[in-house]
């Protein structure tokens, strides 16, 4: 049976990543009335991961003897002042998101719950990643300039094009 403390941070980091596909969301379908086409499926993509994220700490928790609590999430904004903005936003999001992971893993250790210490070693793994692809599409967004959108643009849907042909290659 899971700690009543675990479950409620459990239950606390489903609600963040409801909050996180909810923002890419916003994102992506922003992106898209702006025609940006490239930023708006590395968003929906991104959406879509966060979603699952979400399910991996509802499944959990139930596996675990805990009930996985549903509850409403605030709306994100609905639109953005431009692409710089909104990767700087998805890059300070995911630093929070990094923070209550070690947060929680830290929780675990503290109350002895070394399972789910384990179980959450994942998401440790997976917070690396997602900060180095943000980072790396700032980095883009430098070197291309404001005035380059368009190769920009571009550049982002061929990258998340490679991505999931390996992520397909490795299913
Ligand atoms: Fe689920 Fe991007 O952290």
């Amino acid at each position: 049976m899971i700690n009543p403390k675990i479950e409620k941070a459990l239950n606390e980091q489903v609600e963040k990543e409801t909050y996180s596909s909810h923002l890419y969301l916003a994102m992506a379908s922003w992106a898209e009335t702006e025609g940006l086409k490239g930023v708006a499926e590395w968003m929906y993509a991104q959406a879509d991961e966060e979603r699952i994220h979400q399910l991996k700490f509802i499944k959990y928790i139930n596996e675990r003897g805990g009930k996985a609590k549903i509850s409403a999430i605030k709306t994100p904004p609905v639109s953005f002042k431009s692409v710089k903005v909104v990767f700087a936003e998805v890059y300070k999001h995911e630093q929070y998101i990094t923070a209550s992971i070690n947060d929680l893993v830290a929780l675990c250790v503290a109350e002895k719950d070394y399972t789910t210490n384990n179980w959450l070693q994942w998401f440790v793994t997976e917070q690396i990643e997602e900060e180095a692809s943000v980072s790396d599409i700032i980095d883009r967004l430098k070197i291309m300039g404001d005035h380059n959108l368009y190769m920009f643009d571009r550049d982002i849907m061929v990258m998340r094009a490679a991505a999931a042909a390996a992520n397909a290659q490795g299913a």
